[in-house]
């Protein structure tokens, strides 16, 4: 069976993972809550949004436990600038000694949206594109041949520093009057960086920057320095499957 791990905040990954699963097979495994190194699986696909030039702390904190044996194809997407990510993730790949086969990236809606709004109409652009553009890359894994990104010149430096300063984002978050204090955002953080706390909402220090509880929240009640902008989640998938297993 093929082991399709993601992560996701906004949906844009977990759209790819089953487009992978109904074309490929196999079972979809959300990476936070995902303990295994891959071993139980044939194959591994890796779908990640692109952060930074790079990728989540999830994904780069899971990479060097892969196991080294099974074939890995990673499939990247991000909102307008990959920057050599896809580069990046093989080099790590390479030098961890995994099998990796192939990286491919594609473009979708851009969340890292805190202080401007993407436009409706180039929005809906992305999204009508999104099932061809992940139809070629299934064409091209179906097919067999590896594809090995082009060797350039990655923004690592820059990835890392950005990765050090996101819990910096954290910080920046508060709510309005609208929280009915539900908790989702409680629940749904990869990682329980927010609390209630004598009915309050609570974000501590351990931000990954994923943007899930700004995003999703049900009243838009989570601002960042005191802006409200627009939110986003992939209207083409379950929300509620966000952070989900799925077989
Ligand atoms: C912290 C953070 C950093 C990001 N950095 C980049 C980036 O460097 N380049 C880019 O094109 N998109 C970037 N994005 C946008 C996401 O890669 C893109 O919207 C992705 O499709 C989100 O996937 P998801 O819905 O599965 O979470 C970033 C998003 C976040 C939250």
């Amino acid at each position: 069976m093929n082991g399709i791990l993601y992560f996701s905040s906004t949906g844009n990954s977990l759209y790819i993972a089953q487009k992978v699963q109904s074309a490929l097979g196999g079972k979809i495994c959300y990476i936070p809550k995902y303990n295994g190194d891959g071993g139980e699986f044939e194959r591994i696909f890796l779908i990640t949004p692109i952060y930074s030039y790079g990728m989540p702390s999830h994904v780069f904190d899971l990479l060097p436990r892969l196991d080294k044996t099974k074939e890995l194809t990673v499939i990247q997407n991000y909102g307008g600038m990959a920057g050599g990510a896809d580069y990046l993730i093989y080099s790590y790949a390479m030098s961890y000694g995994l099998n990796i086969k192939s990286v491919y990236k594609m473009k979708m809606p851009e969340n890292f949206t805190l202080t401007f709004t993407v436009p409706k109409l180039y929005l809906k652009g992305i999204l009508r594109k999104a099932n061809s553009r992940i139809n070629n890359i299934i064409e091209k894994i179906k097919s067999g041949d590896s594809n090995i990104p082009k060797k350039c010149k990655t923004k690592e430096k820059k990835y890392l520093k950005n990765k050090f300063n996101w819990h910096l984002i954290g910080e920046n978050f508060s709510v309005t009057q609208d929280c009915i204090k539900c908790g989702k955002c409680v629940t749904l953080c990869p990682v329980d960086n927010i609390s209630l706390q004598d009915n309050n909402v609570v974000f501590g220090d351990k931000c990954v920057a994923c943007l899930g509880c700004y995003h999703r929240c049900p009243k838009k009640a989570i601002i960042y320095k005191k802006q409200k902008k627009d939110r986003y989640i992939n209207p083409d998938i379950d929300e509620s499957q966000i952070g989900k297993d799925i077989t």
